[in-house]
């Protein structure tokens, strides 16, 4: 008997979870955006990455791309009349994007929706990526404090040996910092 009422729960929690996933859409059924949603989900996620809905259909890394892969809209901001304009023309290019996948109401329901709901991601990674300059500033802050009583004082006694090798090695410094930075976006930048 416990037995079977366990397995019902499980059941019923089972269908509960299973109808959520494929669902996938976060935003609440009573939002003005959820029709917008209900659209992205059905005719743009093959093809767009975006969170709010569950999509996954842009490219994941360079490598894997594929020439229908779209833009990742966790990350790149759409405004309506982008939207819009995309619809009809098939993309900013016209080449790969089916141009009019929906229209009418629809095509202004789901340009509503992705204008509020694309970019949202970057937001918090700009955030975070902030700290880097504040966490640099500090670094360049302090060494710049050490280094220009020293800089004075070996111009100050004319050795100009001294001093334009402490300045060549503040310069690599930053020099070697920028180009590990850029190396690190290289490897680890995801397609935007
Ligand atoms: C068959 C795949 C495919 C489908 C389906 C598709 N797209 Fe696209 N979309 C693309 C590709 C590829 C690009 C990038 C190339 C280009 O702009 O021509 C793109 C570009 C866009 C852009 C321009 C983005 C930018 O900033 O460059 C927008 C906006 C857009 N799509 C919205 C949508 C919407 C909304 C839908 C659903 C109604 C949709 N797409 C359906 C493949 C698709």
């Amino acid at each position: 008997m416990k037995l079977a009422a366990m397995t019902i729960g499980l059941l019923a929690c089972a269908v509960i979870l299973s109808a959520c996933g494929s669902q996938g859409i976060s935003v609440p059924k009573t939002s003005p955006y959820f029709r917008g949603a209900v659209i992205f989900r059905d005719h743009c996620s093959g093809c767009h990455t975006l969170a709010t809905v569950g999509a996954e259909g842009s490219a994941t890394s360079i490598k894997n791309r594929v020439k229908t892969n779209g833009p990742n809209f966790n990350f790149r901001k759409e405004e309506y009349e982008q939207v819009m304009y995309a619809i009809h023309n098939g993309g900013f290019s016209g080449a790969i994007m089916p141009e009019n996948v929906v229209l009418g109401a629809e095509a202004r329901e789901v340009a509503k929706f992705l204008a509020k709901y694309s970019g949202e991601a970057s937001v918090g990674v700009f955030s975070a990526l902030m700290y880097c300059i504040v966490a640099g500033n500090m670094v360049t802050g302090a060494l710049g404090q050490t280094a220009s009583p020293r800089l004075a004082k070996l111009h100050c006694d004319g050795d100009l040996r001294a001093f334009s090798a402490l300045l060549a090695g503040l310069m690599a410094f930053g020099a070697v910092t920028g180009i590990i930075g850029l190396i690190a976006v290289k490897v680890a930048g995801t397609p935007y």
